[in-house]
């Protein structure tokens, strides 16, 4: 079998389209100057930002000026917790979930440690909240919810326009408002994002989850939300997020957004197509293997697998001899022998949990690409159970 390169961390990062590399070329050369700057140079610089503010807004239908463009997923995050934390002025209790990401996680076990009260709400076994549970932890001293949109190793979504709902009924009998927050870095460029709909105060996104570069980001802030910057500085980014705009980046990442939203639905059916033929072709192949989250609460390029009696990091290395990518989990815990939070919260087994592979799709997958995985990962998963004294006493 010829050896095939296969990439399907797209959960992790994507590759970035020639045509926002394209996009970017100007501004090293030509349309360089401070974007603060009075002069023409500057002046060019300033009016490219402020398209890309323009353009960035439009496709989640929010103004230019609720967009502050940040480094990344995780900045964005930390500036919408500690943001609203600044702002606040008193010690308060915030609302999130045991799976979100761990920009969100270690900002509210950071605030846990300064004296602040947090609600880690569980999950079901699809990786999704009860709302029940949810109305049951506000307090009157609740100042934040923050409440990812899809999960990052799962791919299980979150009932983000009911939670506002119920914010929206809490915060009419109240004097100081519940902010929310949504981590939007694994759904923003797959799924129509409209912040009226979903009803947020605050979004992260992050632009290489779609085919834009690294390091750089925007966070979404309702006019109104009180809020304060959490670095100090210049007065750029409404002095929300000081220091010298990279318009090259935002100029990217607004046109890599214009080309995610551009046939959004079709894209979603394709990636779709390809998850479900690397599951049903796993489940017609292997024995012991556990889907982790339900198919319709999750998002269509996610696909996370728990092989029984393996370690999946032993999995990840054989699979990527034969060039093909994959992950255990989330990029930011690999490394870590923790078992991951996400999948201890939906009470996956253990024996399940060590052997999870996350398999995400991208629209640069092909069929004949998971043609491939499904004759490689049979044979790896076999080898592997033969190693284990565990999987040969079930023999
Ligand atoms: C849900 C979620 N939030 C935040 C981040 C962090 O984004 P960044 O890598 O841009 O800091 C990630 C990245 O994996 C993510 O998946």
């Amino acid at each position: 079998m010829e050896k095939k390169k296969v990439y399907l961390d797209n959960s992790a990062t994507t590759a970035v389209l020639p045509e926002v590399i394209k996009e970017m070329s100007p501004f090293w050369e030509d349309i360089y100057g401070n974007a603060s700057s009075f002069h023409s140079f500057g002046r060019a610089s300033h009016r490219a930002l402020n398209e890309a503010r323009e353009k960035t807004a439009s496709f989640f239908n929010a103004s230019a000026d609720e967009i502050i463009f940040t480094g990344c997923g995780t900045e964005s995050d930390n500036l919408a917790i500690f943001g609203i934390v600044n702002a606040y002025g008193k010690k308060g209790h915030i609302i999130t979930t045991k799976i979100e990401h761990h920009a969100v996680l270690h900002s509210c076990q950071r605030l846990e440690k300064l004296g602040y009260g947090v609600t880690y709400l569980n999950v079901d076994k699809d990786g999704v909240i009860s709302l029940d549970e949810f109305k049951k932890a506000l307090r009157p001293d609740t100042m934040l919810v923050t409440i990812m949109h899809a999960n990052n190793e799962v791919g299980s979504i979150q009932p983000i326009e009911k939670i506002s709902e119920i914010l929206k009924e809490e915060n009419r009998a109240r004097k100081d408002r519940i902010y929310f927050h949504s981590d939007c870095v694994q759904t923003a460029g797959k799924l129509k994002l409209d912040v009226e709909k979903l009803g947020v105060d605050m979004l992260s996104v992050s632009a290489h989850k779609f085919n834009g570069p690294k390091g750089v980001g925007f966070l979404y802030v309702r006019r109104a939300t009180n809020i304060e910057p959490i670095t100090y500085g210049g007065h750029h980014e409404n002095g929300m997020r000081p220091g010298t705009e990279n318009v090259a980046y935002a100029a990217a990442m607004a046109k890599a957004l214009e080309i995610a939203y551009r046939d959004i639905e079709a894209h979603e059916k394709r990636v779709l197509f390809l998850r479900e033929k690397l599951k049903n072709g796993i489940a017609e192949r292997i024995p012991k293997v556990i889907i982790n989250a339900s198919a319709d609460k999750a998002v269509s390029n996610i696909l996370n697998v728990s092989f029984g009696y393996i370690e999946g990091e032993a999995l990840l290395l054989k699979l990527d001899m034969q060039g093909i990518a994959a992950s255990t989990g989330s990029a930011c815990a690999t490394g870590s022998s923790e078992p991951s939070h996400v999948l201890s919260a939906m009470g996956v087994d253990p024996m399940y949990a060590q052997g999870a592979l996350r398999f995400s799709f991208s629209r640069q997958n092909t069929d004949e690409e998971i043609d491939y995985v499904l004759k490689v990962l049979p044979a790896a998963v076999e080898e592997l159970r033969k190693m284990s004294p565990v999987w040969n006493k079930t023999k």
